[in-house]
């Protein structure tokens, strides 16, 4: 297994801070859909899907704490583990993130043959 990184954004075209502080937002990447969260510490990478009811995370918000709380029932999850708050331990998977000298990538798991 290998990851591939995945640019998200290039600070050329979308400069230096292309996503606010403390907001979310769905990116989508080879069929997958991507929670990209901006807190205090940088750029986090969890899945999009809520595992409570299946919603969006990327239309949800995110606390200043670094939680990303779903638009649906509110349930929340750390922007950087991926583990739920609530007392059912839920969890959603998270995604490796790089700054570069030109933008923010996002890394995805990839089979050898995917390369
Ligand atoms: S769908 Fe996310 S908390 Fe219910």
């Amino acid at each position: 297994m290998a990851i591939r990184f995945y640019k998200v954004y290039d600070f050329e075209v979308h400069g230096t801070e292309p996503q606010a502080l403390h907001s979310v937002r769905t990116i989508e990447i080879e069929n997958k859909m991507i929670c990209l969260a901006r807190i205090s510490e940088g750029y986090f990478a969890i899945d999009d899907r809520c595992p409570h009811a299946g919603a969006r995370l990327g239309l949800g918000k995110c606390t200043e704490e670094g939680m990303v709380v779903c638009p649906v029932h509110r349930y929340q999850y750390d922007a950087k583990t991926g583990k739920g708050a609530s007392k059912q331990g839920d969890y959603v998977n998270t995604y490796p993130i790089e700054k570069r000298e030109d933008g923010i990538y996002i890394g995805i798991e990839k089979k050898w043959w995917q390369l």
